[in-house]
């Protein structure tokens, strides 16, 4: 028996990158066989921010589903599928839309520091505002119970279940409130200290292997207090030391014993790193050369298909329920 439903989405930003693999893709690997997953590629999302240059989106998303594929997500188990292909997604926003105050969109915390921090575009529009209604209409159309998302995203889930008990309060109970399943979130540092991203250029990707993977983790940034190798070592501090937890959690345990110590020299550690993640990667690089365009044209066909089949039900509920 499954424990319920989960719906989850990434915005198509293109190859994935380690903080995508801890952070979120591992967790929606091993949700798999719990529970009943979609995995949706949020595409109209990504025109939310980039909607004056739309020409990357359809290549970013060939990139990022073949990620996920080479990382374990099993389309037989999986439904894996494009939010564009299933427009009762679009439908649903609208319905949502009509109910949802400004209020609750202008306070979101996510718009207004997106708002401050994006300066390449003006996004000071309609649909970046309504940006978490759409995300409400994302997972309620499945009636998902259960989502899978970091911690900055936990304001948009409060707002997806306000809109569902504003809807259940005016039409009738249709939808469930959903509740977050907020994995153990690794932050991973990029290659110059500041959080890994892909906009930032510090991102270690999944392709990454050989020298390249070996100069990236020589330049992570290490305890600055511990000068010489006999320094005592403060792991917590070090992001060395977040993809020790990140990747290996027993080992981390060994090297944070031992750079307190001073047991270990930073350059053997990143060496071990080094190690460590190339054991990773090296079965995701080999499985994602094997992936070619059509097997996810074809995956995502199928999977939008599911998809489309589950929406337009509930559609049809939400049509009888407002009397429309
Ligand atoms: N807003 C999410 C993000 O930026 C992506 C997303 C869109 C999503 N729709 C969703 C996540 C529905 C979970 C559920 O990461
Ligand atoms: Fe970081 Fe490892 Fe150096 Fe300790 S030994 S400071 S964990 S790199």
């Amino acid at each position: 028996m499954k424990k319920g439903r989960i719906l989850s989405g990434m915005r198509p930003t293109g190859a994935m990158h380690l903080g995508h693999l801890f952070g979120a893709l591992e967790n929606w690997v091993k949700l798999q066989n719990e529970y009943e997953t979609f995995y949706m590629v949020a595409d109209w999302h990504a025109m939310t921010t980039q909607y004056d240059d739309t020409s990357r989106i359809k290549d970013s998303i060939r990139d990022m589903v073949a990620d996920w594929i080479a990382c374990g997500i099993d389309p037989e188990k999986s439904c894996v599928f494009k939010q564009s292909e299933v427009a009762a997604h679009c439908e649903l926003f609208l319905v949502f839309s009509m109910i949802t105050p400004l209020g609750w969109l202008e306070r979101c915390p996510t718009y207004k520091e997106m708002k401050n921090e994006i300066k390449n575009h003006d996004l000071n529009t309609f649909g970046f505002l309504g940006y978490p209604v759409l995300q409400a209409a994302d997972i309620l159309i499945y009636k998902a119970g259960f989502v899978p998302v970091g911690e900055d995203q936990l304001p948009h889930l409060e707002i997806t279940r306000e809109i569902a008990r504003r809807f259940n309060h005016f039409y009738g109970k249709l939808f469930p409130e959903p509740k977050a399943i907020l994995a153990e979130a690794p932050k991973l540092a990029g290659t110059d200290g500041r959080k890994m991203s892909k906009s930032y250029g510090n991102a270690i990707t999944l392709a990454d292997r050989g020298k390249i993977l070996e100069k990236k983790i020589k330049r992570l940034v290490t305890d600055p207090a511990r000068i010489h190798p006999s320094d005592k070592g403060h792991p917590e501090v070090c992001s060395v030391f977040q993809y020790w937890k990140a990747a290996a959690k027993e080992k981390a345990t060994e090297i944070k014993m031992q750079c307190e110590k001073a047991k270990i020299g930073c350059v053997e550690c990143k060496k071990a790193l080094s190690e460590k993640m190339a054991e990773i990667l090296d079965p995701i690089q080999e499985k994602r050369e094997k992936i070619s365009g059509a097997d996810i044209d074809e995956i995502l066909k199928k999977g939008g298909e599911k998809a489309k089949t589950v929406a337009e039900k509930t559609m049809a509920e939400v049509r009888e329920a407002v009397k429309i």
